[in-house]
């Protein structure tokens, strides 16, 4: 059995005020054996969060990383700074950091070098639009998405990974894959991972991210490959945050 890990997804959401509420809420609910559950704060907030979660089973992660190691990169913020408030984990290549901002999956592959250079746990996020869905193009893109890294890092680098598999329709929609849709994708992935080594990909973390809410999180963390969820909009309230948690 793998251990399940949850991990919320602040995106740009709250103030100083509510990111110091919310992690002392989700703390407050959290028993000191707990393991397996992390925020992705946004930058600004890490300091915080850091000093708030230090000595507690709340994990702090960032929601992106630069594909630098230093310098004239203005706007971007190094593994090694994020290491620095204790950050465990970092996004890479979320679906809107991808749409929004462009992060292709060469700079996605970047990121995720630097996050594994430093000692991150990178959380890598693919996933398909229901555009690519409806063309039947949901493995190619999973395909091209995955090897993008993998041909970067190595497979190896994957023992010290995560896989958030989200369906671009799912996030923020509501709408969320079935159980089987999900663990469809989730197991593709697993497979994929195997093929190149199968001690990594029995022992690989994946998530599942889209429309997570505290009523379908049960079902979904059932399933035999998913092992976690990467919660958006559900993890701005402690309570139901804590709920998905109980759920995995
Ligand atoms: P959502 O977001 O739970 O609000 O759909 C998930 C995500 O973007 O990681």
């Amino acid at each position: 059995m793998r251990p399940t890990l949850v991990v919320g997804n602040w995106k740009m959401n709250g103030s100083k005020a509510v990111a110091e509420s919310l992690c002392k809420s989700i703390i407050a609910g959290l028993s000191a054996d707990d393991t397996g559950i992390a925020v992705c704060v946004p930058y600004v907030y890490l300091a915080d969060a850091a000093a708030l979660t230090q000595g507690t089973p709340l994990a702090v992660g960032a929601q992106n990383v630069a594909d630098q190691a230093s310098g004239a990169y203005t706007g971007e913020v190094s593994a090694a700074m994020l290491k620095e408030f204790n950050c465990e984990f970092a996004l890479v290549g979320h679906s809107e950091r991808r749409s929004y901002y462009g992060d292709s999956n060469a700079s996605v592959a970047a990121r995720f070098e630097q996050a594994i250079a430093q000692g991150l746990t990178p959380i890598l996020c693919i996933g398909e639009t229901l555009e690519q869905r409806e063309q039947d193009q949901t493995f190619s893109v999973i395909d091209e998405q995955l090897d993008a890294v993998i041909d970067k890092v190595g497979i190896e680098a994957f023992k010290q990974a995560v896989i958030a598999y989200e369906p671009v329709w799912a996030i923020g929609t509501g709408k969320t894959a079935s159980d089987e849709q999900a663990q469809e994708v989730h197991k593709y992935i697993r497979e994929r991972i195997a093929q190149k080594n199968l001690e990594i990909a029995g022992r690989l973390q994946i998530l599942y991210g889209g429309s997570v809410k505290p009523d379908n999180a049960k079902g979904l963390f059932a399933m035999p490959d998913i092992d976690g969820g990467l919660i958006g909009g559900a993890s701005l309230d402690a309570e139901g945050f804590l709920k998905i948690y109980r759920a995995a």
